[in-house]
């Protein structure tokens, strides 16, 4: 094998950069160059790439962002433009390629191995979690974080006021981010999708949940973590039924996309560097058509079709004990 193309696509996820220096010091490792594709799939069909030295990966593993930079590429997804970027990886004699990237860079993956016969792998990048067949993702452990640090410093604000807050969080349509930034918040009630599959969060449960709580524990705080997505009018719509419903002060707080950036927590950067090395071994040995992840310590290949056929689940004991021991409604019989 002499060389490797490497790109970043969708959504960009800190620790992103982590991985990208992996497959490049990897690369080297073994004696075999590295071009990295700009602006994800639409460095492909433009040839706008760059060869990546060792000296580019100085310094990056604790960036946020991507040094490759991201895209979505529709023009990418129709038979000419898979063409065009198999014709483009010819020329430059690339023998794999490492897409870092979400479920839709993955589906890019399947639809560029019609048309090119070079080894094609994956490693999942997003902040969502959304992808089955690794623990984790790219990034997702960031987003925690950075959404935890906020919600900590609506608390504040939200005792001294004794309100209620709604903070929504990215995820898509999963709910990883919004189930464990609730947990480790010690949010008072969460909005998940996987929770709403049939029908919208009820409106007077909601409220009476809010009430009964204010009652047990006096006059307090509250925050609702809720995904985003759930509530067809977003979370001030929400926030302004919970007011007419409750009669209190209600305020909604869009985390938005300060969840995609910063530095990433060691926990993706660990992730990242195992994939990273991992995926440049695996293309060594002539696999394709795969993602690499890790599930309960080990490396796991998984087919890319595997990768979204099947929604991957939320833990059911965090689930569990969000909702029932923590419930302070649920958990109101103190001896
Ligand atoms: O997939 C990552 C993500 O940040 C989602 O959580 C979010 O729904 C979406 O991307 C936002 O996309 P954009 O940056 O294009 O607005």
């Amino acid at each position: 094998m002499k060389r490797i193309a490497v790109l970043t696509s969708g959504g960009d996820a800190p620790g992103m950069n982590a991985a990208i220096r992996a497959v490049v010091l990897a690369s080297h490792y073994f004696g075999v160059q590295v071009i990295g594709y700009r602006h994800g799939f639409n460095g492909l069909l433009e040839q706008e790439y760059q060869i990546l030295q060792s000296s580019d990966v100085n310094n990056i593993i604790q960036r946020g962002g991507t040094i490759l930079k991201s895209a979505r590429c529709q023009a990418f997804t129709t038979d000419e433009g898979g063409r065009q970027a198999a014709d483009n990886l010819t020329a430059l004699e690339i023998d794999a390629l490492i897409i870092i990237g979400g479920d839709g860079s993955f589906r890019g993956a399947v639809h560029l191995g019609r048309f090119w016969s070079g080894k094609i792998l994956g490693l999942p990048g997003t902040i969502d979690n959304d992808i089955n067949g690794t623990d984790a993702t790219i990034g997702y452990y960031t987003a925690i974080d950075t959404a935890l640090e906020s919600i900590d410093r609506v608390r504040d604000t939200a005792d001294a006021f004794e309100r209620i807050f709604l903070i929504e969080v990215m995820g898509r349509h999963a709910g990883f981010i919004g189930l464990s930034a609730a947990v480790c918040s010690g949010a008072e009630q969460v909005l998940l999708p996987e929770l709403f599959t049939d029908n919208l969060p009820d409106l007077d449960s909601l409220a009476g949940h809010i009430q009964t709580a204010q009652k047990i524990r006096g006059k307090c705080s509250y925050i609702m973590v809720v995904s985003e997505n759930i509530w067809p009018g977003g979370v001030m719509d929400l926030a302004d039924q919970l007011h007419q419903r409750t009669g209190i002060d209600c305020r909604p707080v869009i985390l938005g996309h300060v969840q995609r950036g910063g530095s990433p927590v060691s926990l993706d950067r660990i992730l990242a560097s195992k994939l990273g090395v991992y995926a440049v071994e695996a293309a060594r040995t002539g696999k394709t058509g795969i993602m690499i992840g890790e599930h309960n310590q080990q490396m796991v290949e998984v087919p890319f079709q595997d990768t979204w056929n099947q929604a991957k689940a939320l833990d059911p004991y965090l689930l569990h004990i969000q909702q029932e021991t923590f419930d302070l409604v649920k958990n109101s019989n103190n001896p």
